[in-house]
């Protein structure tokens, strides 16, 4: 399952790598490359890129057909760093461009005027495919695109069935982005949902994979699971071979009403409220 975005084919499936560092990152990113994932997930901070870009490159799927998004921290938004942090990150991927460059979280004192320039100049220049943001609320995002008109493809933030991305996803879809959802298990709070378990035993499923197949069932939504463990990478990759009717989307949907934010830091905008 894909989602088309600006003119590009995102994976609606990704492995999430934060944590995952050394030689377990390389194997869990082989392993998921062999098992089908075809989206990886990184970025500057979690210190991984070189380890994706090993697994990536040695692999026998071919580098045009993975799409990898990797992420510049707040520090490094004026515009001189953005050009050098994403020259530096094509070297520790080994590749010659990244699928997708975002701005890991908004800045308190580099303005989007000097930073997102930067990225356009990126992307220009053939070193990223698309560029975007992650963590924005939707005046962010609405400065970004209105404000400074720059064509921005995705916002990467939380999501997940235990809260609501209601305001970002409409945001998402009148500007034709994508919405990335990272903590798509809540950290693995989801499996000890009722509901989900109840839905996933109707479907022969687990807890984790109704609320993964419940994020990519919505439209323009991908979600990016972390594992360092091949079975639950499996686990989470088996979810096209079934679907959510809409009284079980829905009722899945009521759960959102527990409004649980788990990355709620000083880094952070004001959210949006749900
Ligand atoms: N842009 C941002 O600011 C931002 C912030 C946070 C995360 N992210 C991205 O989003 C990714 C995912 O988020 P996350 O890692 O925080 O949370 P997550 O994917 O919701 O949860 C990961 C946790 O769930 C466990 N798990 C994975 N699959 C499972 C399954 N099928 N059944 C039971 N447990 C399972 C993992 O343990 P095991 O490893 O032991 O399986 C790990 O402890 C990150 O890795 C990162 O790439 C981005």
């Amino acid at each position: 399952m894909k989602i088309n975005v600006k003119g590009f084919e995102v994976p609606a499936l990704g492995l999430g790598t934060y944590s995952l560092r050394g030689s377990r990152a390389v194997e869990i990113v082989t392993a998921a490359l062999d098992m089908g994932y075809r989206h990886i997930d990184t970025a500057r901070m979690y210190g991984n890129e070189r380890e994706v870009g090993q697994a990536v490159h040695h692999s026998t799927v071919d580098r045009s057909d993975v799409f990898i998004t990797t992420k510049i921290w707040p520090d490094d938004l004026a515009y001189s760093n953005v050009l050098s942090c994403a020259d530096d990150s094509l070297r520790n991927l080994n590749t010659d461009y990244v699928d997708l460059l975002l701005v890991h979280w908004p800045s308190k004192s580099i303005p989007l005027s000097e930073t997102l320039p930067a990225f356009e100049q990126v992307r220009k220049a053939g070193k990223a495919r698309l560029i975007g943001v992650s963590n924005f609320n939707t005046a962010m995002m609405a400065e970004a695109v209105e404000q400074h008109g720059v064509d921005i493809a995705c916002n990467q933030v939380e999501y997940h069935p235990l809260m609501s991305q209601r305001r970002v996803l409409d945001r998402v879809r009148d500007y034709g982005m994508m919405l990335t959802a990272y903590k798509p298990i809540a950290e693995g709070q989801v499996l000890q949902e009722p509901i989900l378990n109840r839905i996933g035993d109707q479907h022969g499923k687990t807890a984790a994979q109704v609320s993964l197949r419940w994020l990519i069932q919505q439209q323009a939504v991908a979600a990016i699971p972390k594992t360092g463990n091949v079975d639950r990478c499996r686990e989470n990759l088996e979810i096209f071979d079934f679907s959510l009717t809409t009284e079980e989307m829905d009722e899945i949907s009521t759960l959102q009403a527990r409004n649980l934010r788990l990355l709620d830091v000083s880094l952070g905008p004001v959210w949006d409220q749900p």
